[in-house]
């Protein structure tokens, strides 16, 4: 026995050195895949078979695919014994493209198992079975040779449609022979053939046809060049798979990549992978279990694409897959016989409809129950995920609360610059200020109200809300350096002021609150313009009408560079001078009890009061501002309780009634705005002087001066005024 084999080991050597032709040491003849059988006892494994493509698909309803091998390779075919008892050696080829590791015994592709009586397919490899027989002679040419890896689209006997995008049972011959002679096999290579394709979940799947793209391989890489000239790459083995038209002999093949652009192909989303449709359930529900196609269920999605070729014919000369979509809280259908829920597509590959836009989407086929489908056998039309309505009602009451600090915000706006008495400098920071609030809460109500279809009206909305956040928080920060100045100056010099004076501060202040908005918008609008880095690139308005990051999310940079980080150093900036001020007003406060009453000029008494007040007013301004600042962050990396949230929501977008009651709600102003009003529109003129909250008002007046504000809820400071 063990001579046997020695001696047919010295055959097989001679025969190569007389044929001088590779040889391709293979387990099983041309057409054949291993097979691995276990004994029936133990189940411990035991040996290896030789399996047949027909005969698997007729006496086992299996398909396995065998090496092909090329023309001027000879093979020889035989399964090393077993020595002994001792178990032939198993070795795994992980290297394609690589030459194959030479050892005394063969290699193959190992298909199938059968256990028990009954075959079942595995995971295709290719195993090298050493025998365990030492080779004499060392002279072979099995030592250059290679085999490549390539994927067939379809399944045995069929062939890829890329009009409809499945692959179809087809007549002619689509055999992975002819695959391989069509991509120029190497007649001195081993070919491995692989069914099927799938790409990574964030890739798109290609389809690159032989009318657009030259198609070559080199070793188990497709190289692809554009035959218009714009895009060319290389996919790598398991990123690509070829298979031939359905409609004509050319090749197409399909690509898995996540840079649609770089082929220039047109991107969608569909819901179930190539080959798969959705059933709708006579209720009108569908299951989102994804059944394959018996018959053709074409995906024919021309219905939309055909509207964008009238701008550019081609669009979809190149289409690309995504398959599939993660929803939360389940799938929706869009039926495109209701009114809200019409959508058509975008050239960006994006979809609009009334309610909504956005990338959120895909696309599939629906079979119906019963054969029940509105028109014909099949229909396709757009599933997005569901969102609840509760969610829409949160929407509309942001939108209301959003609406009501509008108005109030314009009512302080008309107040300021109305009563004359209202716009000395502290006025028109507030005024400035405030009209930038109106200017970011507009936008943001805009946002909230409904989805905007446009990108360029959403940009736009975004850099607007973000131009009167920035000036907003900026004025703020004047505001508090011209109280903490003012005391400042109160102490040392105490100039008089003057209307000039207070001209050129304001001049000033514009300079810097406008010029650092203006800075920070500009640049942000260049790098999102021109992208240097995705750190930088803000995507205003891309699928939000704000940053385009999602919140929360590794790409949310921009909006911590652009928004976050700058509000937060203008509110600390803020801090500081707020408590450098509280120093100095009560510094002011006791020297001005120790001279006591008689030697401290009255007018430096109203202005402390009038300054203190603009102070109070500018504390609740900056506690306003940077309460929302530190939910915004809050919001973020928190998102429960959800009530709390609902609050915090809800204080948020009242500011504007906040501001309200806090710049207009007051006494003072009442009396000013009264004042103002022509005298037609006076609420009961004559009683006026009866009125007990006027008189009171009246009194207050004159213990402070018009130059600043009088908040109403200062005991301390009115004991003050009546202690001194
Ligand atoms: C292998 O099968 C192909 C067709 O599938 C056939 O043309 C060829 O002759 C077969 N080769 C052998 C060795 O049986
Ligand atoms: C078969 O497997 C069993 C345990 O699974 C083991 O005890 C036995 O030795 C094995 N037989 C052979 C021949 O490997
Ligand atoms: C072959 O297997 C498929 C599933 O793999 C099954 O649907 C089909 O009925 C089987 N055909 C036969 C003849 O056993
Ligand atoms: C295959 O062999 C033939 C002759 O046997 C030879 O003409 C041809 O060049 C060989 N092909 C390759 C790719 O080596
Ligand atoms: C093997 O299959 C036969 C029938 O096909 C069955 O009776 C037997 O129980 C099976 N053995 C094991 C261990 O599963
Ligand atoms: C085979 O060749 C290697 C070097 O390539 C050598 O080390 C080895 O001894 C040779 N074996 C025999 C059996 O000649
Ligand atoms: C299909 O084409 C290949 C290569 O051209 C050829 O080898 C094979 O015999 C053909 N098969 C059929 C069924 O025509
Ligand atoms: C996509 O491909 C294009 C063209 O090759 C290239 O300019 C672009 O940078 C790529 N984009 C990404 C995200 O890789
Ligand atoms: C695909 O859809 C378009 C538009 O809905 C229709 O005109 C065309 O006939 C459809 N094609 C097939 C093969 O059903
Ligand atoms: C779409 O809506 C119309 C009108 O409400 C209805 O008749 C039709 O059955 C719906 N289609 C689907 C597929 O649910
Ligand atoms: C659909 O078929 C089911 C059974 O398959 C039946 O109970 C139901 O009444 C049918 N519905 C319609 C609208 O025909």
């Amino acid at each position: 026995m063990h001579l046997l084999i020695v001696l047919s080991a010295i055959v097989y050597a001679s025969v190569d050195i007389v044929q001088g032709a590779n040889v391709f040491h293979k387990c099983c003849p041309n057409n054949h895949s291993l097979m691995k059988v276990f004994d029936d006892e133990s189940f411990n494994f035991s040996s290896y078979k030789c399996l047949d493509r027909e005969s698997a698909w007729n006496d086992y309803n299996i398909t396995i695919t065998p090496l092909f091998v090329g023309k001027n390779l000879s093979v020889e075919d035989g399964i090393p014994e077993t020595c002994d008892d001792v178990p032939i050696e198993e070795v795994t080829v992980l290297d394609f493209d690589s030459p194959l590791q030479v050892f005394n015994g063969c290699h193959d592709r190992l298909v199938a198992e059968l256990y028990n009586g009954t075959v079942k397919t595995v995971p295709p490899s290719i195993i090298g079975l050493k025998s365990c027989v030492k080779k004499e002679d060392n002279k072979t040419s099995e030592d250059n040779l290679i085999i490549h890896k390539y994927r067939k689209c379809c399944p045995r006997g069929q062939s890829y449609d890329s009009n409809f995008h499945l692959c179809r049972e087809s007549e002619v011959n689509n055999s992975e022979e002819w695959l391989l002679k069509r991509l120029k096999m190497n007649d001195n290579d081993i070919y491995e053939v692989d069914t099927g394709l799938d790409c990574a979940a964030d890739e798109y799947g290609l389809e690159l046809r032989q009318r657009f793209f030259s198609l070559r391989t080199d070793g188990s890489t497709l190289k692809i060049f554009s035959k218009k000239g714009d895009g060319s790459g290389d996919a790598d083995e398991g990123q690509w798979c070829v298979d031939r038209e359905f409609s004509s002999s050319e090749l197409v093949a399909r690509v898995c990549s996540s840079n649609c652009t770089q082929y220039g192909a047109f991107c969608v989303r569909k819901c179930c992978p190539i080959g798969y449709h959705y059933n709708l359930k006579s209720s009108g529900s569908f299951d989102v279990k994804c059944l394959l196609n018996e018959d053709d269920v074409l995906f024919n999605i021309s219905h939309y694409t055909k509207p964008l070729l009238h701008e550019n014919p081609e669009i979809t000369d190149i289409m690309g897959f995504r398959i599939g979509m993660q929803c939360s809280s389940g799938y929706e259908m869009l039926n495109q016989s209701v009114e809200r829920d019409q959508h058509h597509l975008k050239p960006d590959g994006s979809l609009s409809s009334p309610s909504w836009i956005g990338g959120g989407y895909c696309f599939e086929a629906f079979t119906c129950d019963n054969r029940s489908c509105p028109d014909g056998n099949t229909f396709i039309t757009a599933v997005k995920c569901y969102e609840s309505p509760a969610n829409e009602l949160k929407f509309q009451i942001s939108f209301v609360f959003l609406a009501i600090s509008n108005v109030f915000l314009a009512l302080t706006l008309l107040v300021y610059i109305s009563v004359p008495e209202l716009r000395n400098l502290h006025g028109r920071n507030i005024i400035s200020h405030v009209s930038m609030m109106l200017l970011a809460y507009c936008c943001l109500a805009r946002a909230k109200h409904s989805y905007v279809a446009d990108n360029t009206v959403c940009t736009l909305i975004g850099y607007g809300m973000y131009f009167g956040f920035m000036a907003a928080f900026a004025w703020l920060n004047v505001m508090c350096f011209d109280i903490w100045w003012k005391f400042g100056s109160l102490i040392s010099v105490q100039p008089v002021r003057k209307a000039s004076s207070e001209l050129r501060r304001f001049l000033w202040y514009s300079l810097y609150a406008w010029g650092i908005t203006i800075l920070f918008t500009v640049v942000m609008l260049i790098l999102d313009k021109y992208p240097v880095s995705d750190y930088l690139d803000a995507n205003m308005g891309k699928d939000y009408c704000w940053f385009g990051s999602p919140p929360n999310s590794q790409e949310d940079w921009p909006h911590y560079i652009f928004f976050v980080i700058p509000m937060g150093l203008e509110i600390s900036i803020n801090f500081v001078l707020w408590v450098l001020t509280a120093r100095y007003c009560a510094k002011v406060k006791s020297e001005m009890q120790r001279f006591q009453t008689g030697s401290v000029d009255n007018s430096v008494k109203k202005r402390f009061i009038a300054d203190r007040a603009m102070y109070m007013l500018t504390g609740k301004l900056w506690i306003l501002m940077g309460v929302s600042w530190i939910f915004e962050i809050l919001a973020t990396t928190i998102s429960r309780p959800w009530w709390f949230w609902a609050g915090v929501n809800a204080i948020n977008e009242l500011q504007g009634l906040s501001i309200f009651i806090i710049l207009v709600m007051k006494p003072k102003v009442y009396h000013l705005i009264k004042k103002t009003l022509p005298s037609w529109m006076k609420p009961g003129a004559q009683e006026d002087g009866t009125s007990p909250s006027a008189t009171m008002l009246t009194t207050f007046q004159s213990q402070s001066s018009s130059m600043g504000e009088q908040t109403n809820t200062q005991p301390s400071l009115q004991n003050y005024a009546k202690q001194s």
